[in-house]
């Protein structure tokens, strides 16, 4: 973790945004998959870890703005249980790590609330895990639907614009993190083989991660079906002439992610068809990229890569009519179905707890509820110290083009005729991470291979030995 002052510093700003009342701040519980000894990883809260950063189940933060208190709530373990779990610190070695100068009883934490919540308002966030809500309903009473109305949008917008503006600390552990991304990648590209099953080749992606000391940022996605947005199955068998794609990013101790796409083919070399459309993605990546600076709306980052993708599909016959008419009216939606990106940091979604409409939106810009655009994370302007990552993709969904042919959907855009040729075609995405500077932008990380001749250099040396036709 950082020194004690970060933390204390990152509390002294919250407590000046929010002005006055009690703040909670609940960590995040262990959770049994199949008993209560037996848990899924303990992942802590980010937002916790943003001002403590105390990586322990069971503990609350209070911050009493009147009362001018910073209270850790825990319970020292019993002798019991250091039998099973061996030495652990101590509730003070907790707080002082913190910059807590006071730790009482978990406990006490209930009590405390109770005995200030008539005169004074208390703050928490949108509870997401059922321990949280059951918490705060035993404080504040009420069912769900009451706890949810009570949530507090000025404290959800003083962490958002705290946590939303990366410090060099920061972005030196987000590059940790997306530089073991890369390897993972790079492990991928250089261990996937025809006949071998996805699950073998994600498990190495894996083991990159854990090898590092690191976690998983979220659900690794490789597959052969990249047409599935996040496709979590693993039981293809890899054959030439499939492609690859693989989305998966390292989390590292402290919490920050990273959080990467690559597309890669099973054989030696793609195909003419999917070299097309690769380099229709790659280049509506890098227009995306130009754009990235201070002062442009990310959303309008995205409407410049949804152009470059619907004039690329032109160019090979499955789209018409004018590139900025079409996306105006959402026709290459049915190649680009999604963002173009999001925040990254302590959440690979960074913030998304604590709700789009403040991390990605702001009061004059909402986001829109259009097919394409309401999946967009992030739209509002970009600023110095924001990272956020970059992710164009083109994706055939035979069901999506079934359902818009079916009334001839957009049909001013749409070649319907040719789509069936690329039925069963997959996906491709191409996503790398970038923190937003006074000047510009910085990839972060070292680069990983990826035009189609670095790809096909990576896969070619892998398969050398292979007789295959691609
Ligand atoms: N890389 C997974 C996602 O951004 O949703
Ligand atoms: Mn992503």
């Amino acid at each position: 973790m950082f020194s004690s002052d970060v933390y204390t510093r990152r509390r002294e700003i919250l407590k000046k945004r929010v002005g006055s009342g009690i703040i909670l701040l609940p960590g995040n519980e262990e959770s049994g998959i199949n008993y209560a000894d037996n848990h899924y990883h303990f992942r802590q809260d980010s937002t916790f870890l943003y001002y403590t950063g105390i990586n322990k189940p069971h503990l609350a933060v209070i911050i009493d703005i009147d009362a001018d208190k910073e209270i850790l709530f825990g319970d020292e373990a019993t002798i019991d249980e250091l039998v099973w779990t061996g030495p652990v610190p101590s509730c003070k070695n907790l707080a002082d790590s913190a910059g807590l100068h006071t730790h009482r009883p978990y406990d006490e934490m209930e009590k405390y609330l109770h005995t200030y919540r008539a005169d004074r308002n208390i703050y928490f966030l949108p509870p997401y895990r059922p321990e949280h809500l059951l918490k705060l309903q035993k404080v504040l009473g009420g069912s769900n639907r009451e706890i949810r109305d009570q949530v507090s949008v000025p404290l959800i917008k003083a962490i958002v614009d705290q946590r939303s503006y990366k410090t060099a600390e920061e972005r030196s552990l987000i590059e940790e993190a997306v530089n073991i991304t890369c390897e993972m990648h790079v492990e991928a590209m250089r261990s996937a083989r025809p006949g071998m099953k996805e699950y073998e080749v994600m498990s190495r992606v894996h083991q990159k991660a854990l090898e590092h000391n690191g976690q998983l940022s979220f659900p690794i996605i490789l597959t052969v079906n990249g047409q599935t947005l996040h496709n979590h199955y693993y039981g293809n068998t890899l054959s030439d002439g499939d492609m690859v794609l693989c989305d998966a990013g390292a989390e590292i101790g402290m919490g920050y992610a990273g959080d990467m796409t690559r597309t890669f083919p099973v054989g030696k070399r793609f195909t003419n068809l999917q070299r097309e459309i690769y380099d229709i993605v790659l280049q509506a990546q890098q227009s995306a990229i130009d754009a990235l600076a201070p002062g442009i709306e990310f959303r309008e980052v995205h409407l410049i890569a949804c152009r470059k993708i619907f004039e690329g599909l032109k160019a090979v016959g499955l789209t018409k009519g004018d590139p900025h008419e079409a996306v105006e009216a959402g026709a290459h939606t049915l190649f680009f179905q999604c963002g173009l990106g999001h925040m990254m940091g302590l959440d690979v979604h960074d913030m998304e707890n604590l709700g789009e409409e403040y991390v990605g939106y702001t009061d004059e810009l909402k986001k829109s509820k259009e097919f394409g655009l309401k999946s967009l994370r992030l739209g509002r302007k970009l600023e110095p110290g924001f990272v956020v990552t970059v992710e164009p993709g083109i994706y055939i969904i035979p069901e999506l083009i079934d359902q818009w042919k079916e009334t001839q959907k957009h049909k001013a855009f749409i070649n319907y005729d040719k789509l069936d040729d690329v039925r069963d075609f997959g996906g491709i995405r191409i996503e790398d991470d970038f923190i937003i500077t006074e000047e510009g932008t910085d990839l972060l990380g070292n680069p990983l291979p990826k035009t189609v001749e670095e790809i096909e250099e990576i896969r070619r040396e892998t398969l050398q030995e292979i007789q295959i036709h691609n």
